[in-house]
């Protein structure tokens, strides 16, 4: 699919403090099912602000971040910087110029919610030829469909669908992305993965975080930070929008706190042999 670059237009300054994070478990499962032991690089593709790069630079020699985005990188950068974390390149690139903008040997090479905007089975297949033997490609989501919702902490869960509603008011019922529309998913990543030289990946899950609570500037900060509600696509209408959401959230929640389920964290895994 070619590359929009307006798809996050605006919401690379949302991203972090608006998106939930992934397992606090991944790091562990990640090096126990990739064998990680030290030595190795890691290549984090479409990386966006770092969110994995980050986290998982510490179990390698260096870590690259690569995304088309030149905001996400920035953010991605700074994250780093906070956390004085000095062993990563950042890359301005998409998958599909793998392996030139990137190249490897790597370790582990992850798409955290990346892999679908990419040209699923070429980026694959180079990915490959860019392991070290015995590395492997994971392929990171949030996953809620099938997953068990935990009880929760006794706070008021996000109102998403009454926040869709809203996206909806202002930008149609169609998803948008960028200048067009965001591409209907019909397949899974396990099926890409299996007619590629990797063979039928290794699917498992991490337990999510149970209780997470976000005020609602970073709920509102969630809903800028995805591409079908980027702020771009609001227009001059952007704060009206934001004023909406401020509105039905001071509503569902008088101190202003949601609990928030992302569901567990979903990995695909697949190996080139040893
Ligand atoms: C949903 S964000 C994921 C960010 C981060 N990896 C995470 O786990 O939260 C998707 C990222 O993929 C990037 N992206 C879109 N098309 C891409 C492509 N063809 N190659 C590489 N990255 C791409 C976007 O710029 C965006 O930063």
């Amino acid at each position: 699919m070619p590359y929009d670059p307006t798809i996050y237009l605006g919401s690379a300054a949302h991203y972090r403090y608006g998106r939930p994070a992934y397992s606090p478990q991944l790091e562990a499962a990640l090096t126990r099912e990739a064998g990680l032991d030290g030595p190795g690089r890691l290549l984090d593709v479409g990386c966006g602000p770092g969110v994995l790069t980050v986290r998982l630079a510490h179990l390698f020699e260096q870590a690259v971040g690569l995304d088309p985005d030149a905001g996400m990188l920035t953010e991605g950068s700074r994250a780093a910087e906070e956390k004085t974390i000095m062993n990563i390149r950042w890359v301005q690139g998409r998958a599909e110029e793998l392996p030139t903008v990137a190249p490897g040997p790597y370790r582990l090479v992850t798409f955290g919610q990346s892999f679908h905007w990419t040209d699923e089975r070429p980026v694959a297949e180079t990915v490959y030829d860019m392991l070290e033997p015995g590395g492997a490609l994971a392929l990171i989501v949030h996953t809620v469909t099938g997953r068990t919702r935990p009880p929760g902490p006794g706070k008021p869960a996000i109102p998403h669908e009454e926040i869709k509603a809203l996206v909806a008011k202002y930008l149609g019922s169609t998803r948008r992305a960028g200048q067009g529309t965001a591409p209907q998913r019909t397949h899974r990543f396990e099926d890409v993965l299996a007619r590629t030289r990797f063979g039928v990946p290794r699917q498992f899950f991490v337990p999510g975080i149970p209780d997470l609570l976000r005020d609602s500037e970073s709920v509102l900060s969630g809903y800028l930070s995805l591409s079908s509600s980027a702020p771009h696509l609001f227009g001059d209408r952007l704060n009206d929008f934001a004023r909406e959401v401020r509105a039905l959230l001071a509503n569902r929640s008088a101190e202003g706190i949601f609990w928030d389920w992302p569901g567990d964290t979903e990995v695909v895994m697949a190996h080139k042999p040893d």
